[in-house]
């Protein structure tokens, strides 16, 4: 059969092209300026290669994450795609849609050059398949000064009871929703937050892989606090991304909002300066992690430019532009702090004494199956607040997407 293939627009990659299509959901504001930082290094590494942004806006790939599914599925992969290392990455290598990057981890010197946990979150089978772009804090509470300031409050809570009368304190001096909220992963991110200041790190581990139940009386008594503590949020959060919740903080009209540390380089990128940060009330020392990684997909149209971009994300150089514009630390161990903002000194400094747990909404924990139905069950117990509904919804997802005992 002779098909006539319709030459598309200028900007596809085809056969022999130099073009890497690089596909994320970083769009806009900080994530585009990280985006931006790496480029700028590809550029000057990879001559031979051209850069072609193949982003999906929404944040925490709401949007990008389908389109990929469609893609993948039709044989029609991007160059190098981003995929969060732990659960979610296992997806992609037990459906063998990625190549096996073990020979560049040798010919690049990339095998020492990360912590070893997190090279254990990127194998499977002894294979390794992705180069981590980054570490990112998920449990930080970032705030605005002159809001907090006006209401009174000087210092940051350390645990929940101090953190909810900090929220009266801010309703009282005329701030109907202190706490900025957006949908369903957003949600996820806060109920998980209170779930380790309430078991602790390790149960809060042990909800993952399985040695924690989600039907105890403990579980109860943290959703029954997430939903108190939902009354201090917008009403119309389930509407919201992440950036439309950051702006009610930006704009005064929240106080809060607990976001991961993405949130730093966007305020950084829109020019905000009056916000403040702290780890979410009673999470202690806990260091909630989590990695943007990226990948050789099989069927990749340009192998060549994408191994370029792979190592660009993996040196030293590539891994100083990206983080000190995308609000993460380099997830290799030999970057300095220098040239980074004050938010990632301190968060590079955290990282070395914190006790490490994953989130589930950002890979690091669950597939991506089981990332679905907790992001359903949240956003129903949105507009229901139904404890036992969602508690057994939490405790079915975990059964049918959790590990087996
Ligand atoms: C990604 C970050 C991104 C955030 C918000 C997370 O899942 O790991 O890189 O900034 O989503 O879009």
């Amino acid at each position: 059969m002779f098909a006539t293939v319709a030459c598309s627009s200028s900007e596809e990659p085809g056969e022999g092209s130099k073009k890497v299509e690089v596909f994320t959901w970083w769009a806009d504001g900080g994530e585009k300026a990280g985006l931006d930082g790496l480029v700028g290094v590809f550029k000057t590494d990879c001559a031979g290669f051209e850069f072609l942004n193949g982003a999906v806006a929404g944040g925490a790939g709401s949007n990008a994450k389908q389109v990929l599914a469609s893609r993948l599925q039709q044989n029609d992969p991007p160059d190098t795609f981003q995929a969060h290392a732990g659960a979610e990455l296992s997806d992609y290598i037990n459906d063998d849609q990625l190549e096996d990057l073990s020979a560049q981890y040798t010919e690049w010197g990339l095998t020492n050059a990360f912590p070893k946990g997190l090279i254990d979150n990127l194998t499977v089978d002894g294979k390794i398949y992705s180069v981590p772009a980054n570490i990112h804090r998920a449990n930080v509470l970032w705030s605005n000064k002159t809001v907090l300031a006006k209401a009174g409050i000087t210092k940051d809570a350390t645990t929940l009871d101090g953190f909810f009368a900090d929220l009266d304190k801010l309703k009282a001096s005329g701030v109907a929703a202190p706490l900025a909220l957006g949908k369903d992963w957003t949600q996820q991110m806060l109920f998980e937050a209170l779930l380790i200041s309430k078991l602790g790190p390790e149960k809060f581990n042990g909800l993952w892989n399985g040695t924690t139940s989600w039907t105890g009386a403990d579980i109860t008594d943290a959703i029954t606090t997430y939903k108190r503590l939902l009354t201090y949020t917008n009403k119309d959060r389930d509407t919201f991304d992440w950036t439309d919740a950051e702006k009610l903080l930006m704009d005064g009209k929240a106080a809060y909002q607990l976001m991961g540390d993405w949130e730093a380089a966007d305020l950084d990128a829109k020019g905000f300066k009056d916000y403040g940060w702290s780890v979410f009330p009673g999470n202690g020392n806990t260091f909630q992690w989590l990695a943007d990684s990226f990948v050789l997909p099989k069927g990749a149209k340009n192998a060549d430019g994408t191994k370029c971009w792979l190592k660009t994300v993996g040196s030293a150089t590539g891994q100083a532009a990206f983080n000190q514009k995308k609000g993460s630390i380099p997830a290799r161990t030999d970057v300095g702090t220098d040239g980074f903002p004050a938010y990632q000194q301190a968060a590079m400094a955290d990282w070395k004494t914190a006790t490490q747990v994953p989130s589930c909404p950002h890979g690091s924990a669950c597939a991506q199956t089981w990332q679905g139905a907790v992001g359903s069950a949240q956003g129903k117990f949105s507009s229901d607040g139904d404890v036992a509904a969602l508690q057994k919804a939490l405790a079915s997802a975990a059964a049918e997407f959790g590990p087996k005992k």
